[in-house]
């Protein structure tokens, strides 16, 4: 049967996050250099950015460029530095057909100038779409943010702007560069590996997690579809019993 059919568009996640992996291994596979996967991941991003959107899912959060990923080979970060500015170029126009709006969210005026400026312009020229909100997650780490919005409280707190009692969860979730944004229902990891890799700490804490074996240039609408189908196959309980879930 159609995969897509078996979607159950009442009960869609507002918000899927996905760690976009193997891009590395499958240009190894084909006997080609790093970038050639990350190129051909490009394809990818293209494609699942569009059945989201098609099927009506609000948030849609790409793991593109980690805190640590700054650690790998000089050519390898300026390749993908280069290949986002390219990228971004390019697909402004599609995104604007599509009514998508950009966001970027982690530490970006550390990003290369060029990637900077890129980001700042899809941002502003997206920036009155409204079908969904594709989040881009460049120079990003999780502990990061939670540093980030820590100094941030810190300093109001100090300064006599925000009581120390008002310092609860909803505080902090609203420092987060995810504030505006709702939490992840759904967090897909492509090729294989089973880790947040400093993804997303505090939003994930009752995300469902759907691991593929399959490579992120190889991944798919169909590998999409079924992430969504095992999605809406999960009771979610928040800490209760099955009893008191109301299906
Ligand atoms: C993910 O693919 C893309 C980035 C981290 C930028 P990888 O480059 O991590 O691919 P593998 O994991 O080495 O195969
Ligand atoms: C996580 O993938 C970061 C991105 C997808 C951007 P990595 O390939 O960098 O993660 P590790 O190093 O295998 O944990
Ligand atoms: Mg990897």
């Amino acid at each position: 049967m159609d995969l897509k059919l078996q979607i159950d568009l009442e009960r869609l996640p507002h918000h899927v996050a996905i760690i976009m992996d193997g891009n590395g291994r499958w240009a190894k596979k084909h006997g080609k250099p790093r970038i050639f996967g990350h190129r051909n991941g490009v394809k990818t991003v293209r494609e699942i950015t569009e059945t989201a959107a098609e099927l009506g899912i609000s948030y849609l959060t790409l793991y593109a460029f980690s805190t640590e990923n700054w650690s790998r080979p000089k050519r390898e970060v300026s390749a993908i530095m280069q290949l986002l500015v390219d990228t971004l170029y390019k697909e402004i126009n599609t995104l604007n057909k599509n009514d998508i709006r950009l966001k970027a969210i982690g530490e970006l005026h550390s990003l290369p100038a060029s990637t900077h400026k890129a980001l700042k312009e899809g941002i502003a020229n997206t920036a009155a779409n409204q079908r969904m909100t594709l989040v881009l997650a460049l120079n990003y780490s999780g502990r990061w943010d939670i540093v980030q919005a820590s100094q941030k409280l810190a300093q109001q707190v100090s300064e006599g702007l925000l009581p120390l009692e008002a310092l609860d969860e909803h505080a902090i979730q609203g420092a987060l560069s995810t504030a505006d944004m709702p939490e992840p229902e759904l967090l897909i990891r492509t090729s294989g590996e089973h880790r947040l890799s400093n993804f997303l700490l505090w939003e994930c804490a009752y995300t469902e997690f759907h691991f593929s074996p399959v490579f992120w240039p190889d991944f798919g609408k169909e590998h999409f579809y079924q992430a969504l189908i095992d999605f809406q196959n999960r009771e979610r309980r928040f800490g209760k019993i099955s009893e008191q879930i109301i299906h």
